[in-house]
């Protein structure tokens, strides 16, 4: 990293996506159970913010019901902090009432992809935000600001970076206290993400930005170099590469956290997250939805964790008897 920087900037947060982003998009959703196993797991690998569910329509998004009752079910130990997204009042008063201590508002830079998921413009999105975020932060709860298709929209076409950085300022002006910048489609590279970090830069400083990059063309760890070298220092992240959104055709689901969390130690940056507990949990999550487990960090640890295992449990060798 940028060895001019202060050494504290050495330290990167994650955001945990795999409970919401991740499961939103799996074909057979997880039992409140597990759901709740994978947030306790997430929670004891390190991850201090972890997005749990959302407050959207069960018609919409059958996988995030009962998002109140795993609220309810977590046990709050410890420093981790707990968000969900919200898209309108009802969603608002749910997450209050669920005592979530963070909430995520979505929207984005086209009106394609933001009438496919919430059914409305971008323009009337922002007017339907406002006093959103001002109750919200009446309350203490802090409001993150979603902003989808910075690069692409599956409906629109490309996005200019300047579209971006202005939409990125009006939801800060909003009161939102971190925009998380989405690549929902996964079709960035660092060819595009680098003059679209910069337009955004040019407006907002980086401590105030998040980066969410879908992985669907392998891109999402090449992606996360550019905004790291410009300062960024959030990563939004799910285990397993878990995910998707349903509202973008074909767009897979976020660069891993494993993936992540082995970049960033590799670069000799700190997490604060164990990538063996983590991986573990990675591996067990993709057991208990019967998919391949889409981290290649954690494919790889998990094999050696198996190559070991069966050293060990082999019987020990008797000398020749002669
Ligand atoms: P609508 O149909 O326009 O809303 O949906 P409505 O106000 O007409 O209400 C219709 C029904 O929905 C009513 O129920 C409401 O009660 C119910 P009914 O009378 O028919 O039984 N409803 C709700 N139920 C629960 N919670 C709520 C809520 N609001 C209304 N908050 C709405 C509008 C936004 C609700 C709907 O379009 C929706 O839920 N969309 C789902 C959006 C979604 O979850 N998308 C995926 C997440 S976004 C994402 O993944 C991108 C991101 O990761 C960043 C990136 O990757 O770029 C964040
Ligand atoms: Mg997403």
């Amino acid at each position: 990293m940028n060895r001019s920087q202060d050494v504290r900037d050495d330290r990167v947060s994650l955001i945990e996506m795999g409970p919401r982003d991740g499961l939103q998009n799996e074909a057979s959703p997880l039992a409140l159970i597990q759901r709740l196993e994978l947030i306790q797991r997430l929670a004891d690998s390190g991850l201090q913010r972890i997005e749990v569910g959302a407050f959207v329509s069960a018609k919409k998004v059958p996988q995030m019901a009962d998002s109140a009752a795993l609220f309810q079910a977590l046990p709050r130990k410890g420093s981790t902090r707990y968000g969900a997204l919200v898209p309108n009042l009802q969603g608002l008063q749910a997450a209050i009432a669920a005592r979530a201590d963070e909430i995520g508002l979505f929207t984005a830079c086209s009106d394609g992809f933001t009438r496919a998921n919430i059914g409305i413009s971008v323009e009337e999105s922002l007017v339907r935000f406002a006093p959103l975020v001002q109750e919200a932060r009446s309350l203490g709860i802090k409001v993150r600001g979603y902003l989808s298709t910075v690069i692409a929209c599956p409906f629109d076409g490309p996005t200019r970076p300047k579209r971006v950085a202005a939409m990125a300022e009006q939801l800060l002006d909003l009161g939102c206290h971190e925009i998380s910048l989405g690549d929902t489609i996964g079709v960035g590279t660092p060819g595009t993400v680098a003059p679209m970090l910069d337009a955004v830069l040019h407006e907002i400083p980086a401590g105030r930005l998040a980066v969410h990059f879908h992985d669907t063309y392998g891109q999402g760890v090449a992606n996360l170099l550019p905004a790291l070298e410009r300062g960024i220092r959030t990563i939004d992240c799910s285990v397993a590469g878990l995910g998707g959104c349903p509202y973008a055709p074909g767009a897979s689901g976020n660069v891993a956290s494993e993936e992540v969390v082995y970049l960033l130690h590799g670069l000799g940056m700190t997490t604060g997250v164990d990538l063996d507990k983590l991986a573990a949990t990675g591996q067990w999550v993709s057991e208990q939805l019967g998919r391949p487990n889409g981290s290649r960090v954690g494919q790889a640890l998990h094999a050696n964790a198996e190559r070991l295992r069966a050293r060990l449990c082999q019987p020990l060798a008797h000398p020749q008897e002669s």
